[in-house]
């Protein structure tokens, strides 16, 4: 261990000459004013993922000042280093399209350049999976620190948060409830400030997902962006990465089946994004991890829904943080959890839990005999339409719709949807069933959130506020319905989802955990044979490696050559 070279003298640039590499490297850091004493210390590397494209980390200047601070009073040398930086509403096609390129560039850099331990700043949907991706990869030790989440808005005095009431607002707007002044009034309330979406959304997911791993200090994952509680967490997660370096506390060590296991838990627990689903496997996959879909569903049966907020509930993430947190929620959670867990911190998530103390009285967490939903959120489908299966937040859906058949209204992609959704003459009933083909990972490509398939206008002025609806998409956390989604293989590659036809029937059971076309093998070979799918390329550029990598959902709907060699486990593991 005492020969691995440290700090500034790691991963020399290549000149034929050590010394000499390492006298330049010198050379050049010290033009920035340097002393050799700060050079001799631990190095530890900041990701900045600041952009004025993501208003979701516009912390980021607070947060690496207090990160610095953290590391330079432990003795260590802070040095940060920007990344690509995601936002959801600035990513064209969508954000799962980048991610793995994040995931690429944070993975590259943290490996290229010296650096003990790194501290990975992330907040917005993709940023933190594509960060805990990269850096499960480059392997050195590692600690995540989120930005936390926005503040709630106002609007004529209600309480609004982004993005469930953006969605539910504008679902007002379509069936003309409210105008175009009020949707202009709402618009600036529903970001009440900088960071991440106020719900259980993918962002909020991921933090108690990142905690749950054990990869953030206890208690980062649900403090506000603008709160001096964040700030606090960003100069503790300094100086714990500190200790990271000089313990060698490398990321296998946190990232075990045991830690996916209680991940899984928790996205069950929190009525958490399904997005998580895709994201975990990602995660897991690099340190050679299979999540178990047929595991996820038995951990699914028994473990019920404790978080009350926004969409599944009423809260929004600022309340879970004035409730305590993700203490609040593991210690409900304890007899359920791989306690033995190694956290960042050195000990073990029971300890971790036992450290935070007593609990107090507060209406946010649920106590486990009083859940908000008796099962996990999410649930885990198959069938003849989803072969490698499909997934259904149950606990976002309407309880009349999650055991119903239907007629199969079919829209072939989504400019097939844009250009006949809202039409009049759109044969459509509140007891159909919407298939949306071609957004899966290759289809859109990058696996768009347009699962959440609008209500039809003529539907939503009739006052339907929910119908089943299908596809091989994702749709984001912070909507709601009775949505099927990541239909496996997708309709681009000649799933069966490809040949539904309008007027097939559909059966959804999530009881029976089934979502099926009632439609025969014969028929659905018959109809193959007459339309061959034609998968999608591209001519070049990271669009035609994106096509040419890019696995399923039930793989992460990350790029096959970025996944460990060598599959060593898997999540959660046999009883
Ligand atoms: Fe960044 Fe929602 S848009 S977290």
């Amino acid at each position: 261990m005492s020969d691995t070279p440290k700090g500034l003298k790691k991963g020399l640039t290549n000149y034929g000459d050590q010394g000499f590499s390492l006298f330049l490297r010198k050379a050049f850091i010290k033009g920035a004013g340097y002393t050799d004493d700060a050079l001799d210390r631990p190095v530890i590397g900041i990701t900045n993922t600041g952009s004025s494209y993501n208003p979701c980390h516009g912390n980021m200047p607070q947060l690496l000042e207090a990160v610095k601070r953290g590391i330079m009073l432990a003795g260590g040398l802070p040095m940060d280093f920007p990344t690509i930086s995601v936002h959801e509403s600035f990513s064209a096609p969508t954000s799962m399209y980048l991610r793995n390129l994040m995931s690429m560039d944070t993975e590259e850099l943290v490996r290229a350049q010296p650096m003990d331990a790194v501290v990975l700043i992330g907040g917005c949907d993709k940023t933190v999976p594509a960060q805990l991706m990269g850096a499960a990869s480059a392997g050195i030790p590692a600690i995540q620190l989120i930005t936390g989440s926005m503040l709630t808005g106002s609007h004529r005095s209600e309480r609004v948060g982004a993005c469930t009431d953006c969605r539910r607002y504008w679902g007002k707007y379509r069936a003309d409830e409210i105008d175009d002044q009020e949707i202009a009034d709402v618009n600036n309330q529903l970001v009440a400030s900088v960071g991440t979406c106020s719900v259980m959304g993918t962002a909020s997911t991921m933090a108690c997902v990142a905690e749950a791993l054990g990869m953030t200090v206890p208690g980062g994952a649900s403090p506000p962006a603008v709160t001096a509680d964040r700030i606090r967490v960003a100069e503790q997660t300094g100086a714990q990465a500190v200790e990271l370096a000089r313990k060698g506390l490398t990321i296998d060590k946190i990232l075990t089946p045991a830690a996916f296991e209680n991940a899984l838990r928790v996205l069950l627990a929190i009525g958490g994004s399904t997005n998580g689903i895709v994201h975990l496997t990602a995660i897991a996959g690099r340190m050679g991890i299979d999540i178990d879909l047929a595991g996820l569903d038995r951990l699914g049966r028994e473990t019920p829904v404790l978080l009350d907020l926004k969409p599944s509930g009423q809260h929004y993430m600022e309340d879970f943080h004035h409730a305590g947190g993700m203490a609040t929620l593991l210690r409900e959670l304890k007899p359920l959890l791989r306690l033995e867990a190694l956290t960042v911190t050195g000990r073990t998530l029971g300890e971790e839990i036992e450290r935070a103390g007593e609990g107090f009285k507060q209406d946010v967490v649920r106590p486990f005999d009083r859940p908000i939903y008796p099962q996990g959120g999410l649930a885990v489908l198959r069938g003849n339409l989803a072969p490698g299966g499909a997934i259904i937040k149950q606990s976002a859906a309407d309880p009349k719709l999650m055991e119903h058949e239907g007629r199969a209204v079919v829209f072939e992609n989504s400019a097939d949807l844009a250009a006949r959704i809202d039409g009049d003459d759109l044969d459509v009933t509140a007891d159909d069933i919407l298939v949306l083909k071609n957004i899966g990972p290759k289809g859109a490509p990058g696996m768009p959130e347009a699962g959440y398939i609008p209500i039809p206008r003529k539907l939503a002025r009739a006052g339907v506020k929910d119908i089943v609806r299908v596809s091989d998409g994702r749709m984001s956390g912070t909507a709601f319905g009775t949505i099927v989604l990541h239909v496996t293989p997708e309709a681009a590659v000649g799933g069966p989802l490809a040949h539904v036809r309008n007027g097939d029937r559909i059966r959804l059971s999530v009881k029976q955990r089934e979502i099926a076309l009632l439609v025969s093998d014969e028929e659905l070979a018959k109809r193959a044979a007459e339309n061959p799918v034609v998968e999608p390329t591209a001519e070049r550029g990271y669009r035609k490696l994106f096509l040419q990598t890019v696995t399923q959902a039930d793989q992460g709907v990350d790029f096959d050559f970025l996944r460990a060699v060598k599959t060593t486990g898997k999540a959660p593991e046999d009883r």
